[in-house]
């Protein structure tokens, strides 16, 4: 069995009106790890995590879970979305029934487990992402960070083995955000391999284990979140940005090139126990 939890080998991508969204995608997810895809407006990562979970068809190449390619027939598909959940970017995609708590508990009673289990996965869910107080009032109502956090609840119902969020911060304010990522964080150390998009290059550095840019529909780039984001050239040309820790740190030891990559800060605490340390 493969050791890589997802795989993608030369999977291209092409929409109906014949745009050539993914070109040619190299890809070795393993299991356990914090993933982030970065890159800009339509560089291809709605389209990447749609073909990770059999909503769209790879054009040309395959795509593979836990080293078995997935056939795109009702049994195959069935399995990678029962093990793959993917959070839509726009939650108005996602949601559709009409109380917060028939949302959540809808792909949950599919699972054929107890209904006192799903109830119970239900309510830790709707706890988690902060809006149990809600269940029973009406999605169409809620507020669009409101839609946003009951569509990650929706999926943590699952309890799948590789969670896929699109751009799961956007919209939502920093307290919501910093929850979202305690979530993320919590369901890794659980075991759960977790896959996310972001434009927050600040999240994507102190997060991921692991990072890949995207641009025009190809991977530019993939690394440690130090070496993506000490490529200036590739943030140029990507239109990235350097995310502040790692350039106040670099503007600050600049005699210091032959500090090791794991002393490198990731996030403010870190900076400041490097700043403290160098007096
Ligand atoms: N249903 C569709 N039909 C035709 N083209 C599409 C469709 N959906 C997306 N595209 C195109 O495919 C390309 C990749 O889009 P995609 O949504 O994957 O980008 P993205 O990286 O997720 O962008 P964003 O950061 O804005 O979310 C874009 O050029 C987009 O215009
Ligand atoms: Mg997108």
């Amino acid at each position: 069995m493969s050791e890589y939890i997802l795989e993608t080998r030369n999977l291209s991508f092409q929409y109906p009106d014949g745009t050539k969204a993914l070109r040619n995608i190299n890809l070795k997810i393993e299991k356990g790890k914090k993933i982030s895809v970065v890159g800009v407006n339509g560089s291809g990562k709605s389209t990447l995590f749609l073909n990770f979970n059999g909503v769209l068809k790879p054009t040309e190449g395959i795509l593979l879970y836990k080293g078995k390619e997935v056939k795109h027939n009702h049994r195959s598909l069935l399995e990678l979305r029962k093990n793959i959940g993917i959070v839509f970017q726009d939650p108005e995609n996602q949601l559709f029934s009409a109380s917060v708590f028939q949302e959540v508990s809808f792909g949950a009673m599919n699972l054929r487990i107890a209904e006192d289990e799903v109830r119970n996965r239900v309510n830790e869910a709707l706890r988690n992402v902060g809006m149990y107080e809600y269940k029973d009032k009406a999605v169409h109502f809620l507020s669009y960070g409101q839609k946003k956090r009951v569509s990650i609840a929706d999926i943590l119902v699952m309890k799948p083995e590789i969670i896929v969020f699109d751009e799961p911060t956007s919209s939502l304010d920093p307290k919501h955000s910093k929850q979202m990522v305690k979530i993320f964080d919590e369901l890794n150390d659980n075991g759960m391999t977790v896959i996310l998009s972001t434009h927050d290059v600040e999240l994507a550095y102190s997060y991921s284990d692991y990072i890949i840019v995207m641009k025009d529909g190809e991977i530019v780039k993939q690394g440690t979140p130090v070496e993506i984001f000490s490529d200036d050239n590739l943030i140029r040309d990507c239109y990235l940005e350097k995310p502040m820790v790692l350039e106040i740190f670099q503007q600050l030891c600049k005699n210091n090139k032959f500090i090791s990559e794991k002393d490198i800060p990731r996030n403010k605490e870190e900076l400041f126990h490097v700043l403290k340390v160098l007096g």
